[in-house]
């Protein structure tokens, strides 16, 4: 919290330069032009790689780095310039500095943990489903994960908290690609 006020600004800037909120879009080309040398045609389609653009190490010193020192912050993350320049950009900006600001004031301790289930962080989380009218309940599935998988009175099987974690990604493969009736299988 020291120095909450002068830091908050620059720290937004590299928030948003160095995480990837949005990773690329596509753009048309409306008339005959070139780009860095290379022609591009009226309805080509060409691809803007904010996250590249973000990393370039001719413009950003240790451009992997999360430094508060990157000020000025000439990211693109809002878009480069021009009418489609992101129209939420100073909305998305106060909410991150209030957003830590009341983390770092109301919080006496933060640390990581799982999300509730319901909610899944992209790419962080996978489901795993059964389908009752295939399971036989062989409980092959059991033998590989008896914390996940029951096999019940009825011949079926319970999943106990089907939304798992990533680093739980090979057991629960080797669940499904083993189960003899085929009805397991992983959502991402
Ligand atoms: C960190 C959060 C955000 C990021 C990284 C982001 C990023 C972007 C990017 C890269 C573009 C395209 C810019 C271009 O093509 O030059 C864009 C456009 C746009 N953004 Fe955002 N945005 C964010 C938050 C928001 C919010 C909160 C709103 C509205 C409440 C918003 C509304 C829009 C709109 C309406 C456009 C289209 C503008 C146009 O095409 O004329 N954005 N944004």
């Amino acid at each position: 919290m020291e120095d909450f006020e002068n830091r908050i600004g620059p720290a937004v800037e590299e928030f948003v330069r160095w995480s990837s909120p949005v990773l690329q879009f596509a753009r048309f080309v409306t008339e005959d032009t070139e780009i860095n040398g290379y022609p591009v045609g009226a309805g080509d389609r060409v691809g803007l790689f904010y996250c590249s653009a973000n990393r370039d190490e001719s413009v950003f010193d240790e451009p992997g780095q999360f430094k508060l020192q990157h000020s000025p912050n000439p990211h693109l993350r809002f878009g480069g310039s021009g009418p489609h320049f992101c129209l939420g950009n100073q909305l998305a900006k106060t909410e991150l500095r209030n957003l830590f600001r009341e983390l770092l004031t109301r919080l006496k301790t933060v640390e990581f943990g799982q999300a509730p289930s319901g909610v899944r962080p992209v790419g962080d989380i996978m489901r795993v489903e059964v389908d009752l009218d295939k399971c036989t309940g062989h409980g092959i599935c059991e033998s590989i994960a008896d914390d996940v998988f029951e096999v019940q009175d009825d011949g079926t099987v319970l999943i106990h908290e089907n939304e798992r974690p990533e680093t739980d990604r090979d057991r629960m493969q080797q669940a499904v690609t083993q189960c003899p009736a085929a009805a397991l299988r992983l959502v991402d």
